[in-house]
């Protein structure tokens, strides 16, 4: 369904409630005409619930886009597992070097019981490309009885091998789904960006920023941005829980602890609540039509306030591995034992076997009793390093079971940014976002709403809309799709399936593609990238950067 048709469904789908404060009597009216012009029925909330499902379309043809998955870690794993069970996509390869990852991946979504046949399992990246390029010219040279490519990528391997895919098999010509976010550094981005440009005449591109499939989100924007239900808006606040033990998992002692191996935390982790942000208050109403309302200004402090050896608990002595450290057992929430063992909800013995525990350890699923999971996560968390280990071998992997105030970790666990726009095509409005990683919510974002005709608050579940003139609020209750990023998983899948989909079965050009089912342009992935490295600047510097002239040094003219 192309974005405009998903979303018109979107409103009339979600149950909305209204009540009136101005008598102070709270009365609600769950019927009759929805004033606001959403296209939205006004039902109460058991009604709403009674809609039949979206038939999910999961039909596998000889015409179905065939996709390769690049990198079969958690979030290949993920995309794959998505386009196998909701949509019409086909996962006809994969590549990647870890036999456990690939297999897991290809018994359950390619070869299944048999043995993998040729084109469909891959040691790494470069042996596909190089499979790819002579399959295509035993197809030219005539040869029969060829198996068939890939029409799309899913790129998931790691942020820094990003550049080095993508870049590599623009040649192919494939459609496109790089993993979030594109590079580390923009230069890096630039180049994927010059590279990634030619091919989109024939193909579409699509970033992993989930952020902007899930329902509540699509409905948030047309709300906002389509329906201008509260008017112009003149701020933003916007607040990004990561989650203190989630924090820690990830960016204190995981893939994504050092900038140097991965990037700054505005970047992996936030890049998703910039780019959100751009998209409602920076992007054209619709893709491809229309021009941005570019910032004027950008801004940002923060740092690694927690995380650190200063903050430490004395009675931890010289422990640097929880497995070791007297208050392993008790007297630090942050332990691994406990929270990877047990008895942490999302822990070993509180019955988890997702993430966090495999990401510890990958096969976890495969150890029979809970004594042997429970011997080899012990194992894997008793891996520790000291000042005599080389850094780089600290570097190339995770160490669960490290003290999180004594890790390799340097990227930044609390941080502001502010964004300001001046009156040009829209009214003059600013932005602040803010990252903290000591939260009780685990990445359930919240944000404020401020227009010239009411406020809304939004917090992933409801999105509930103050009218100043009437006094009338309104409550909005999306559908709440389970799975991964509140929904934004399969959103962006069947949005990327479904534009490639378009392309080589129904004769679509692939702009049209690109706009009407992805939503989202190269550039506009561009646009908020570079916002990242340009906040990360300005926070670095402390100083207040000029956007536009930041791009014009940074970026330069031909990308917009
Ligand atoms: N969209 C989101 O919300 C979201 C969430 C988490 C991670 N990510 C991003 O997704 C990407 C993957 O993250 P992940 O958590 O799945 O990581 P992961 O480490 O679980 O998976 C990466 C995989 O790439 C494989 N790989 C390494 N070299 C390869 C090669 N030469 N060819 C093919 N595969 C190779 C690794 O063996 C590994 O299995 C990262 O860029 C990350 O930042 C996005």
């Amino acid at each position: 369904m192309a974005l405009k048709e998903a979303l018109t469904k979107l409103a009339k789908r979600s149950s909305m409630i209204k009540t009136k404060d101005a008598g102070g009597t709270n009365a609600a009216a769950t019927s009759g005409t929805d004033t606001n012009g959403t296209n939205g029925t006004a039902t109460n909330g058991a009604e709403a619930k009674k809609e039949v499902e979206e038939p999910i379309n999961n039909e596998k043809t000889e015409n179905s886009p065939r996709f390769v998955i690049i990198g079969a870690g958690a979030r290949g794993y993920a995309y794959a597992d998505t386009i196998h069970k909701l949509t019409n996509g086909v996962v006809s390869a994969v590549a990647e070097p870890l036999k456990f990852s690939r297999e897991n991946v290809g018994k359950k979504f390619i070869w299944q019981d048999e043995e993998p046949r040729e084109g469909q399992s891959f040691p790494g990246w470069r042996e596909y490309l190089d499979y790819e390029i002579a399959r295509r010219k035993r197809v030219a040279d005539g040869e029969e009885n060829v198996p068939p490519g890939a029409d799309g990528a899913f790129v998931c391997v790691q942020d820094a091998m990003h550049e080095a895919v993508i870049v590599g098999l623009a040649p192919l010509n494939l459609h496109i789904m790089c993993e979030k976010p594109l590079s580390t550094t923009l230069q890096s981005c630039l180049k994927m960006y010059e590279a990634l440009k030619p091919t989109m005449a024939t193909n579409v591109f699509s970033i992993g920023h989930v952020l902007r499939y899930t329902q509540h989100n699509m409905l948030l924007r047309k709300l906002i941005v389509e329906d201008k239900i509260i008017g112009n808006i003149s701020s933003v606040v916007h607040t990004e829980p990561v989650g203190w033990w989630h924090f820690a998992h990830s960016f204190v002692r995981g893939n994504w602890r050092n900038d140097q191996t991965s990037g700054p935390t505005l970047l992996t982790k936030s890049c998703h609540d910039i780019d959100f942000l751009l998209w409602m208050m920076c992007s054209p109403e619709k893709a491809g039509e229309g021009e941005p309302h570019l910032p004027s200004t950008v801004s940002s402090q923060g740092g690694l306030h927690f995380f650190k050896k200063s903050r430490k608990p004395a009675a931890a002595g010289d422990a640097t591995n929880c497995m070791k450290c007297p208050l392993g057992d008790s007297g630090c929430k942050y332990s691994a034992k406990y929270l990877y063992v047990g008895p942490h909800r999302y822990s070993l013995e509180g019955g988890n076997l997702s993430m966090p525990v495999n990401i510890v350890v990958h096969d976890i699923e495969d150890y029979r009793t809970m004594e042997e999971k429970k011997a080899v996560m012990i194992k894997t968390l008793e891996a520790d390093w000291d000042e005599s280990t080389p850094k780089d071998e600290v570097a190339a992997r995770q160490w669960y079971g490290r003290c999180v105030f004594e890790a390799d970790n340097n990227v930044n666990d609390e941080q502001f940014v502010t964004i300001t726009f001046p009156e040009t095509n829209r009214p003059a409005k600013q932005i602040t976002f803010h990252m903290v990683a000591q939260t009780k919510k685990i990445c359930e974002r919240f944000t404020h709403y401020y227009g010239d005709e009411g406020e809304i608050y939004a917090d992933g579940y409801k999105i509930t809309v103050e009218n100043f003139a009437t006094g009338e609020k309104t409550e909005y209750d999306p559908k709440h799709v389970a799975g991964g990023h509140g929904g934004g998983d399969q959103g962006l899948t069947g949005q990327f399936v479904a534009a490639c989909d378009a392309v080589k079965n129904k004769g679509w050009a692939a702009e049209k593609a690109q706009n009407e089912y992805i939503g989202c342009t190269l550039d506009e992935a561009l646009r908020s990238h570079a916002m990242v490295f340009a906040a990360e600047e300005a926070r670095k510097e402390q100083k207040i950067l000029s956007w536009p002239q930041w791009w014009k040094e940074n970026v330069g003219e031909e990308a917009k």
